[in-house]
């Protein structure tokens, strides 16, 4: 099984910038062109989170347009950017979004890895939470099944070392790894929310951060630094599973020359 997953597009509407700098809906576009493009065709999508920049109807509008030509299944996350009654609104014939509780959190069965997508929102707070109840229910669902499992998740839970976005993390994180150490099924626990790939040991798995489709945070790892942003190369992740292993590509959205060794 191939899954792609994009993350952190932060759409705006058309004409506008996010933070009056970068085209993201462009820069999606792009992104989805080249997943179309691919030499092997991923078998489902999943968006980890901050999907569009401000939550309303007309930026979730102009998002489902550019993931529109994605023939392959797609899944979405919700990030501390996203507004949840909208998007399930802007998409109603992805119903497992009714999720539970309220959240938008849904097991996917389809394929050979197993799909728990998690929700990590606050209403308007930068940082991420999984309350009680959604841990209960993350705990019910990788007890029901001892397939390889992947968990998707907006807000990291590990420490970056990217210091302000740190201070916007998901609040305890060991909870949640009280829950996933009970199960050795989890193959990865992949997030967004950094807009920058990085990965670290957690609950006996590995946590994985994937780049953005549009803009990066400036990889400068100095204690207490102000947030940076850079329009380096955006970029998307592919997750392969070979029957035994999740291995993990990093693929960048910019074409560059390529050739093999009869060209
Ligand atoms: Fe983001
Ligand atoms: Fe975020």
């Amino acid at each position: 099984m191939l899954l792609c997953q994009i993350t952190d597009p932060h759409v705006v509407e058309r004409g506008a910038l996010a933070y009056g700098k970068v085209d993201t809906p462009q820069h999606l576009e792009r992104c989805v062109r080249k997943i179309l493009a691919l030499p092997r065709r991923p078998d489902a999508v999943i968006a980890t989170g901050d999907l569009v920049d401000g939550g309303t109807a007309a930026e979730y509008g102009v998002l489902r347009e550019i993931l529109a030509p994605l023939d392959m299944p797609l899944y979405l996350a919700v990030g501390n950017h996203d507004d949840r009654q909208q998007l399930r609104a802007a998409f109603p014939t992805h119903r497992h979004l009714a999720g539970e509780d309220g959240f938008v959190q849904y097991v996917v069965e389809d394929f050979d890895v197993r799909l728990v997508v998690l929700d990590t929102l606050i209403p308007r707070k930068p940082g991420g939470l999984l309350c009680e109840k959604r841990l209960r229910w993350l705990d019910r669902t990788l007890a029901a099944s001892a397939r390889p499992t992947v968990v998707a998740q907006h807000h990291p839970p590990f420490a970056t070392g990217l210091s302000f976005m740190d201070r916007m993390s998901l609040v305890d994180p060991g909870a949640e790894a009280a829950v996933i150490s009970k199960y050795p099924q989890v193959e990865r626990v992949i997030c967004g929310h950094h807009h920058r790939n990085a990965q670290a040991r957690f609950a006996g798995t590995v946590a994985s951060i994937c780049p953005s489709t549009a803009h990066q945070l400036l990889l400068d790892l100095v204690p207490g630094a102000d947030i940076r942003f850079t329009l380096e190369p955006s970029g998307f992740q592919l997750h392969l599973w070979d029957g035994q292993q999740l291995v993990t590509h990093t693929a960048v959205v910019e074409d560059f020359r390529t050739w093999g060794t009869r060209d």
